[in-house]
């Protein structure tokens, strides 16, 4: 089949290259000439496990093309994925320009009977939006589609070639077929419903598992009052298969391009139809006094902050990714530097994008220990593996204070004690 996939952000490339494995031919498309001209000779603008080998092998069979041109593109496409940025206005709601300006040009350039495959995360009735502006450019007929993503950043390849569920909201029996037929070689579980459903499937499944982590918080910050281990909490939750071991990790809360931005457009989506969607207001205010927390428990145990320095490790949102964005490990060096504190930083490979964003009022390193140097305390604030491997000996040899400060429950609180460090961690003993 031929798939034309505009938009090359981390769903549309990830998407398209999958499909082009299938043995589709398929044309990613952006309006970045920078981004295509890499992506062209094989070069990868994000860090993403795997993706590289999926893109090569594209390239190398001429099942993936890369181009600027969505007009040329279209020419022979059975369906187009628009797979762009729905990035947050400030009222919370999803700005859909990106979307509302590549469904015009599709409009513009349809020749035939088209499926169009809204792959963003939108707001429920953004499919008949998207119908509405192709029908104002081209009088022939075409299905408009919703198939949502689940990929997660970091293990995202693994995740669009076994996801748990596909799910399709059509409004016809031909788009029905093109979509089970595109998806076919994936063994896995198909729903198929109408356009509103599958929309509305993406943002609750996101909002469902946004309020799993604060409500994991919210119930290790009593285990701290009353001198339970979250950790043995949640493990012994998560055995109940009604609720699951996954999302039950307590710690600084979620952060992300998709929980922050999706969590927050349900919201308002509930408002403007007139109803509070109170549980999720709470989600979100559990989730941003959850940094604030941690901070909290740095300064009580220093005392004050002024003066004071804390080696961070982490700054990525999660582990294997260099994606900064809503990170809450950014706001927590944000909040101890206001609050007079130096930070020396080590993230093992999103330093550069930090250097970006937080300037000069923090240090970086490319080593855990030099960022450790002079530092009065450690702070874990991503859930990178490396970081349980850490010579603790070291550690408290080179910090002033023996304080590690673990806001993703990542360490062993045993191995950490045994070095005579303390450890402070999240609902934990
Ligand atoms: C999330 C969803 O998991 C994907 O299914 C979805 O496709 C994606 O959003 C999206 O809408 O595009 P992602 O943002 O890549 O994926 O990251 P997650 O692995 O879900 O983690 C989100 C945040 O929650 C991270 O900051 C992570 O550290 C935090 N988290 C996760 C916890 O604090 N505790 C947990 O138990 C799990």
């Amino acid at each position: 089949m031929n798939v034309v996939v505009v938009g090359t952000g981390y769903v549309g490339l990830v998407a398209g290259p999958c499909f082009a494995k299938f043995g589709n031919k398929v044309t990613c498309v952006d309006i970045d000439k920078k981004k295509i001209d890499r992506l062209k000779k094989g070069e990868v603008p994000i860090y993403e496990p795997g993706l590289d080998d999926v893109i090569a092998q594209g390239i190398k069979e001429n099942n993936l093309l890369f181009s600027t041109s969505l007009k040329n593109a279209m020419k022979d496409a059975a369906a187009v994925f628009i797979a762009v940025g729905t990035p947050s206005r400030k009222d919370g709601r999803a700005d859909l320009q990106y979307v509302d300006a590549v469904a015009e040009e599709i409009g513009k350039n349809l020749i035939r009977h088209t499926v169009i495959v809204n792959k963003s995360t939108v707001p429920v009735g953004t499919g008949k939006r998207v119908t509405e502006i192709i029908k104002k450019n081209y009088k022939g007929k075409f299905d408009v589609v919703s198939n949502p993503e689940f990929l997660r950043e970091g293990s995202a390849v693994k995740d669009f070639l076994e996801p748990d569920r596909i799910v399709v909201g059509v409004s016809s029996k031909r788009a029905k077929e093109v979509m089970l037929d595109l998806y076919e070689p994936i063994d896995a579980k198909k729903i198929v419903t109408n356009v509103e459903s599958a929309e509305m499937i993406k943002y609750a499944s996101n909002a469902f598992l946004a309020t799993k982590i604060s409500f994991i918080n919210e119930i290790a910050n009593i285990c701290e009052r009353v001198g339970a281990d979250v950790e043995m909490v949640a493990l012994g939750m998560g055995a109940d298969s009604r609720i699951g071991p996954k999302f039950l990790k307590a710690g600084i809360g979620y952060g992300g391009s998709c929980f922050p931005k999706d969590v927050n457009a349900l919201n308002q989506i509930a408002g403007t139809e007139g109803y509070d969607f109170k549980l999720l207001k709470s989600v979100i205010e559990v989730n941003n006094k959850q940094r604030l927390y941690f901070v909290d428990k740095i300064e009580e145990t220093l005392g004050h902050l002024k003066g004071k320095t804390i080696a961070v490790m982490g700054v990525a949102f999660k582990a294997n990714t260099d994606d900064l964005r809503e990170s809450a490990a950014v706001d927590i060096i944000r909040m101890l530097t206001g609050l007079g504190a130096k930070v020396r930083a080590y993230d093992p490979i999103a330093i550069d994008n930090a250097k970006d964003q937080l300037g000069n009022g923090v240090k970086f390193f490319d080593d855990a220990y030099k960022a450790m140097e002079g530092a009065d305390v450690l702070a874990i604030t991503t859930e990178w593996p490396e970081f349980i491997e850490l010579n603790f000996d070291k550690a408290k040899k080179i910090l002033k204070e023996p304080y590690i400060f673990d806001g993703r429950n990542l360490l062993d609180p045993k191995k950490v004690k045994k070095s005579g460090l303390k450890y402070i961690g999240t609902g934990r003993r």
